[in-house]
């Protein structure tokens, strides 16, 4: 199993480019599935999830060819309609396929996920709306099976929380659903936006997405066609807070400043610098010792929960005490007993982590629980003095493009070992 090796200390200085969303690039992947006309996508970034996708999609029929971060899908015929438990169990946004698959065959089984390292993480709110829109729902031997033999309708969703996949899903399933659909208390993440920029190229109808309430008028129909993925918001954001942790000065390209807006508010209290350098860049730089920050997680326009566990690495250096509440997942925390092995001040009560920050961290051998967590733990060793050996890096890989190769370029001491 491989491992990433860090010697910390280093000021990141430099350039570094931001890849395609994952997050995004999982549902564009799974509507490629409402058409028989091919699909073609850029920007896919080539991480573990999205391999695990694409083997779903050709699972299921569609054909899929994947050149660098091209991917072309042709579901000309989708004799499979599954998600089979070894594909799921690894990806839990397998789900997202419930949606497409029964808009399109009138059928549909997916593995139920399980629960995972952050959180029960259910599905109940995908298929209370999918019910909504007709699909008959049924649950055995760890099976969600889905039937609508004569087509969805489309119906009023009010979705009880906010649920990203959950508001993908059943846009997906609503676009090819007789009738309108209104979708109440809708995600409002970019990249439900991004999802339904491409659904409309392929002949949807759609209004609102982005706000909280999107209406679908379904079509009897959807054509191919080509999209480029927005670039990755939770990518952009953790490089920005490696500038700040190390003292560093990185200009990043090739992001959309406004989907890490909150980010940036905080790096700028906490006393680091972010500025606009055009359209498409930013810099963050920092000099000095930060001070402390606190941070609530929240829905989209909100602090990302994806880039708590990072900003947590971050003020586990910074000047006084930190107050990190998370809001999204109920166990979004496996990081701290691995930040403190590092010796990181951080106390636990309830869904916040009270984090006093310390002079200086020390190296460790540290385990990587879910992705982000093992991003958080690759910060906290870009500062830490001395050799910090993190365990169990496939966690990474589901989520960052080689991203000990981006940091090594910009100056970090990292390297990858087996
Ligand atoms: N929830 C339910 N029932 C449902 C769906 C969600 O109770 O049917 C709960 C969840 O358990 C959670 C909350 O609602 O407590 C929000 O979950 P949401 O459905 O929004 O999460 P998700 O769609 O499963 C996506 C991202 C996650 C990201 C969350 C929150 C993808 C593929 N995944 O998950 O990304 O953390 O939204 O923003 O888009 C990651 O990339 O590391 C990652 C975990």
């Amino acid at each position: 199993m491989d491992k990433l090796c860090i010697r910390g200390g280093k000021p990141l200085a430099g350039e570094v480019g931001i890849g395609g969303s994952k997050n995004a690039a999982l549902p564009a992947l799974a509507a490629c599935l409402l058409t028989a006309e091919p699909v073609r996508l850029t920007r896919i970034p080539p991480v573990r999830d999205i391999g695990t996708m694409e083997k779903l999609l050709a699972w299921t029929g569609a054909l899929v060819e994947v050149d660098g971060g091209e991917v072309l899908v042709h579901a000309g015929e989708l004799q499979n309609p599954e998600a089979p438990y070894d594909l799921v169990k690894t990806m839990r946004a397998s789900s997202l396929v419930l949606g497409p698959l029964v808009a399109r065959t009138g059928r549909a089984r997916v593995s139920m996920p399980g629960g995972c390292a952050i959180g029960a993480r259910p599905i109940n709110l995908h298929i209370s709306a999918l019910e909504a829109l007709g699909a008959r729902i049924t649950q055995s031997h760890g099976y969600v099976e889905a039937q609508a033999p004569q087509g969805l309708h489309g119906a009023e969703v009010r979705f009880e929380r906010i649920t990203v996949t959950g508001t993908e899903d059943v846009m997906m399933a609503a676009v090819l659903a007789d009738g309108e659909t209104v979708i109440a208390n809708a995600a409002r993440e970019p990249e439900v936006q991004d999802l339904a920029v491409l659904l409309t190229k392929m002949g949807a109808q759609i209004d609102g997405a982005g706000t909280e309430t999107i209406r679908i008028r379904g079509v009897a129909k959807l054509r191919g066609t080509e999209h480029r993925i927005i670039p990755d918001r939770i990518e952009a954001g953790t490089f920005m807070i490696a500038a700040a942790i190390t003292g560093g000065n990185l200009l990043i390209r090739d992001c959309v400043p406004e989907h890490v807006h909150a980010l940036t508010e905080q790096l700028r209290q906490a006393g680091a610098e972010a500025s606009e350098e055009g359209p498409c860049t930013l810099r963050v730089s920092a000099g000095g010792r930060l001070r402390s920050a606190d941070i609530t997680t929240m829905e989209y326009p909100g602090f990302a929960t994806d880039l708590q566990a990072q900003f947590m690495a971050l003020m586990t250096t910074a000047q006084g005490i930190a107050i990190v509440t998370e809001t999204i997942f109920e166990n979004r925390f496996m990081h701290v007993p691995e930040l403190a092995r590092m010796g990181a001040n951080i106390r636990l009560e309830g869904g916040q982590a009270i984090v006093a920050g310390v002079a200086e961290l020390t190296g460790a051998q540290v385990i990587a629980s879910d992705l982000r967590a093992s991003a958080s733990l690759v910060l906290a060793g870009l500062v830490a003095k001395g050799e910090t050996l993190i365990d169990r890096v496939y966690h990474l890989d589901r989520g960052y493009e080689k991203i000990e190769a981006k940091l090594a370029a910009v100056g970090a001491d990292i390297r990858r070992v087996q």
